[in-house]
């Protein structure tokens, strides 16, 4: 192992770069040389890639986003792309490739890895749903952003005496929901884990009013409702005036939380390792405190462990 890329996938999460910056340093501390690869498979495709030094990472551990830029590449996925991609490969003499993004980017890296690439895929991705791994890589940091979300409505909320929905990112995993809504002391979440039953979210409304509650924050992930539609159901039949805030994309940006950088500069460092140790289609995860690695068809089969136990957690503390 001589030379190795690295690229980012998929949507972007805060830690990318801190991530980037582990596999730069200690792959060169390891004597290796190490590409960048621009815009995902992009880059592989069109030969977007440019050797990183010490300094091309310096003064990023702190950023959001991604140096490397992202994209989703349909081009990669067909026949034609991988022979383009492969031929890049080859060009640029890159023995293996560190893969940071979400479960479709990891089927990627797999498949390069069934034509003789070793590929290392790091999870990168704020939705926390991969369920090989407890977490992923700008979780937190997202998790952190609704956080302070909820803390700026529940003031206006409070004022007004309102219902307040929040819609959340997450695609089809709850976790967002679940953490935020545990920490922002939501009254009511609603997560694509659970049906809907926007009876027992009034009942829930109207009780919280009889004993005096001023504000009331639902947390609903994203692709379940229409937030607007649910907000006049809610109004109709509870009578409490009810507003709707989606955060959107402002939850894939900002500088990372601690936890992010932690993990992401601890992935990087062992997917450098992995490779040199000759390892391939390996994805790197966290369970309890420590990384573990594990077949990234394996990983990605996962079912998403949503935390139930937590979820009803939630249900009593906002009683
Ligand atoms: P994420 O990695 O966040 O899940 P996507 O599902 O959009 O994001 O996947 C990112 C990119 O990974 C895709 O645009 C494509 O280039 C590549 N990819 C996804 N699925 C496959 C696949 N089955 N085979 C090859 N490449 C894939
Ligand atoms: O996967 C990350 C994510 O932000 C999801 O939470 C969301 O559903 C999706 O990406 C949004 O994708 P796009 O940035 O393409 O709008």
């Amino acid at each position: 192992m001589k030379t190795i890329g690295v690229l980012t996938s998929g949507g972007d999460a805060p830690g990318m770069n801190a991530a980037i910056r582990a596999v730069v340093r200690y792959g060169i501390f390891n004597n290796l040389r190490v590409m960048g690869i621009k815009k995902g498979y992009n880059g592989l495709v069109n030969g977007n890639i440019e050797e990183m030094q010490l300094s091309s990472v310096a003064d990023i551990i702190h950023r959001g986003g991604t140096i490397l830029r992202t994209a989703r590449s349909e081009e990669f996925k067909t026949e034609e792309g991988m022979k383009k991609a492969l031929n890049v490969i080859k060009v640029f003499g890159i023995d293996g490739i560190i893969v940071i993004g979400g479960d479709g980017s990891f089927k990627g890296a797999h498949k390069l890895s069934e034509h003789g690439i070793s590929t290392i895929g790091i999870p990168g991705t704020i939705d926390n749903d991969l369920g090989y791994t407890d977490y992923t890589i700008g979780f937190y940091t997202a998790v952190n952003t609704v956080l302070d979300a909820i803390s700026k409505i529940r003031d206006t909320s409070t004022s007004h005496g309102r219902a307040n929905i929040i819609e959340v990112m997450g695609r089809h995993c709850g976790d967002i929901a679940l953490y935020a809504g545990l920490a922002g002391g939501a009254e009511s979440i609603i997560v694509p884990e659970e049906e809907l039953n926007v009876d027992d979210i009034c009942k829930k409304l109207i009780q919280g009013r009889n004993r005096g509650k001023l504000h009331s924050i639902i947390i609903l992930s994203e692709n379940i409702v229409n937030a607007y539609e649910l907000g006049e159901e809610i109004q109709e039949k509870t009578g409490i005036t009810t507003r709707v805030t989606i955060p959107g994309h402002i939850q894939r940006g900002g500088s990372p939380v601690a936890f992010d950088r932690i993990i992401a500069s601890n992935m990087g460092a062992r997917a450098v390792q992995l490779l040199l140790e000759g390892k391939t289609s390996r994805a790197i995860g966290i369970k309890g405190n420590g990384l573990i690695d594990k077949g990234i068809e394996e990983a990605i089969a996962e079912e998403s462990d949503f935390d139930n136990k937590m979820f009803e957690l939630t249900k009593i503390l906002s009683i």
